[in-house]
């Protein structure tokens, strides 16, 4: 560590509150910024007639305050998978991702020795280019590789947060342009899926305020966002070049390592993620649901 770093302390310093205790399920942070796994909870009871509306409570709460939660061990079926992300708002069925039986809202997520990507790879927010990006995801991993294929989180209020006073008013009102035609394109054609004619594009504030927390977080990210509108092109690049590299700084991440029938459950209007394919020719599987969000203020 250098002097400086010694001295000064970490340039982000994340502002822990008070903590009221949870009476219904458990919650282990996993760093103080960014996710927390779950424990007491049995998702398939929940979304049934046993379910408690108390513990279903707790489980938004935990979402607000870690950003992405994690639950293991959870044998759900497909439709429990889909009625639990259903309690959290209508479902979203992806512009162009493949989806797994009859329901176009669960979707696919599958790599193995014969693909030529995984899902995810790339930092990125899921569909930022919708004009209401969905609010979260909620993804069921029931095959692991032996080892890797891990998921990373980055929390984008300590990306804001940590930013200097001069950037946070040089990006106050800036809208940038997400399109989802150089992200889609052709991508799931080894999964047998035809392009479509045309996909979302849309324009979204660089900073936008959570509709539930009230915090700020940087709302662009390398998977979507084309340009800054009204900058000249070489000044939105290097702007956004420089966020990109900003919002990866692993202070403000979490690494989730996945066990059989695990669930993630992240918050896109706070977060990016990125999905490591280090774990070839092995398989990996699981679904998605996605539920529907608003229009980014
Ligand atoms: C995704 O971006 O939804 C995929 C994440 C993962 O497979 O870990």
């Amino acid at each position: 560590m250098s002097s400086l770093a010694s001295k000064q302390g970490p340039r982000y310093r994340h502002a822990s509150g008070e903590e009221e205790p949870y009476e219904t399920i458990a919650v282990e942070k996993l760093t103080p910024i960014i996710g927390a796994e779950i424990s007491g909870v049995d998702l398939g009871r929940l979304v049934s007639e046993q379910g408690s509306n108390r513990q279903m409570d707790e489980i938004h709460r935990a979402l607000a305050e870690n950003s992405v939660i994690f639950f293991r061990d959870q044998a759900i079926t497909p439709a429990q998978h889909l009625a639990f992300g259903r309690k959290f708002g209508d479902l979203h069925v992806h512009p162009a991702a493949p989806h797994e039986g009859d329901d176009p809202a669960l979707m696919k997520i599958y790599a193995d020795k014969d693909s030529p990507r995984a899902n995810g790879e790339g930092w990125h927010t899921d569909v930022s280019c919708d004009v209401e990006p969905p609010m979260g995801s909620i993804l069921y991993i029931k095959q692991c590789p032996p080892r890797g294929g891990d998921t990373l989180f980055a929390s984008m209020y300590a990306a804001y947060e940590s930013l200097s006073d001069r950037m946070k008013a040089y990006l106050d009102g800036l809208i940038a342009l997400h399109d989802g035609e150089p992200a889609y394109r052709g991508l799931y054609a080894n999964m047998g899926v035809a392009d479509r004619p045309t996909y979302p594009r849309a324009e979204h504030p660089v900073v936008r305020t959570h509709p539930v927390t009230g915090r700020k977080a940087l709302y662009v990210n390398r998977g979507f966002t084309s340009h800054i509108i009204g900058l000249p092109r070489d000044e939105s690049d290097a702007v956004l070049a420089y966020l990109y590299q900003h919002c990866e700084n692993p202070l403000f991440q979490c690494r989730f390592r996945w066990t059989e029938n695990a669930i993630a459950f992240w918050d896109n209007r706070c977060t990016q993620h990125r999905a490591m394919w280090d774990y070839w020719p092995h398989t990996r599987s699981g679904t998605r649901v996605t539920v529907k969000g608003e229009r980014p203020v």
